[in-house]
């Protein structure tokens, strides 16, 4: 190693041109997975106060969100419907018909051939009355190995609408087992899961679990049962190696930003494709700031997401990710 003035690192500072030939890592289009709130009805919309710039959209107006988003270079988006509480019971039975809202959703943007890939949540929370991710046993706790059954039922039915990528939310132990067999045993050989190995029991979900009317009755650290402790790393490599035993195609990490760590652990230890979620409250908290005219937030939020691609990910799910890639499609200079 040269000393000073020899080497100067600010030398490779100096002018645009070369700080983007030197870095290191950039966030592209292709990088980005964005969920889509569906809701019941025709030509609908409607904001989510916690969310500014997300709505949750009728089916006609989520076949034209995803055809904005291949038109704008995003390979995936997420379908995440919103189930209304008449058809919610303790068991989550709608989450295994096959024509519920998820279902009817995927096959309408397989129906208008809209040039992106299909990811579905897998977790029964969306159609639970009580909220959580699975079925209750007698004393209240989730019942593990009912709820895998449950999944897999899930799984294949959305699959069968068309899903192209599953994402098992749910943190019950075996579900990946579970859902792969099944596929397999139904031949959907190339469904892939993107399994959240390492899901955080986060106060950042607050916001997703409004918009999609889940929270009523979870109460306030309602599954830490399930999800992971956040003061733990060494559990979330192990969750990630069975997840790899099991069947798993990629991993998750839930939330994003707070677990950069756990995720750069989880890339050098796997090599797999890792992603992240970069969760309601995280895209909350950035855009209040920016309201109030603290931050920049669309400076905020790109900083944010190359954070998770340099700690290790190849893609991460966002809500800002129409918006990012837009900005980035107009002018890949944004990050600066
Ligand atoms: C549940 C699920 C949650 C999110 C995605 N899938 C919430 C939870 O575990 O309660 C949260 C996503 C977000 O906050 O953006 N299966």
């Amino acid at each position: 190693m040269r000393d000073f003035p020899m080497t100067r690192l600010r030398r490779l500072r100096s002018d645009d041109w070369c700080r983007r030939l030197v870095r290191e890592c950039e966030l592209t289009p292709s990088d980005l997975i964005w969920p889509i709130f569906v809701v019941e009805g025709i030509n609908h919309r409607e904001s989510v106060e916690e969310l500014p710039g997300v709505d949750r959209l009728s089916i006609d107006l989520a076949v034209t969100a995803a055809k904005e988003a291949a038109s704008a270079g995003i390979p995936v988006v997420n379908i995440i419907p919103v189930i209304k509480q008449d058809k919610k019971d303790d068991r989550g039975s709608e989450a295994g018909n096959g024509d519920n809202l998820v279902c009817r959703a995927v096959r309408a943007i397989r129906e208008a051939k809209v040039d992106v890939g299909i990811m579905c949540d897998v977790a029964l929370d969306l159609f639970t009355s009580h909220g959580h991710d699975g079925i209750l046993d007698s004393t209240g706790n989730v019942d593990n190995d009912a709820t895998v059954e449950a999944l897999a039922e899930q799984v294949i039915v959305q699959a069968r609408a068309g899903a192209d990528m599953m994402a098992p939310s749910d943190m019950m132990d075996g579900r990946v087992k579970g859902i792969r067999s099944r596929l397999e045993s139904e031949g959907m050989h190339d469904v892939k899961i993107i399994v959240h190995s390492a899901k955080y029991a986060s106060a950042l979900y607050g916001p997703y679990r409004d918009a999609v009317g889940s929270s009523a009755n979870l109460g306030k650290n309602g599954k830490q049962t399930y999800q992971q402790d956040p003061g733990n790393y060494q559990e979330a490599l192990h969750e990630v190696e069975m997840d790899i035993r099991e069947g798993a195609d990629m991993i998750m990490v839930k939330p994003g930003t707070f677990y950069l760590d756990v995720i750069r652990k989880i890339k050098d230890k796997f090599q797999m494709p890792t992603f992240a979620f970069h969760v309601s409250g995280e895209y909350a908290m950035v855009k209040a700031a920016g309201e109030r005219g603290w931050i920049d937030a669309d400076r905020v939020m790109v900083e944010a997401l190359l954070s998770l691609k340099r700690s290790g990910c190849s893609g991460i799910v966002t809500y800002a990710a129409l918006d990012v890639a837009k900005m980035l499609g107009q002018n890949n200079r944004v990050i600066r």
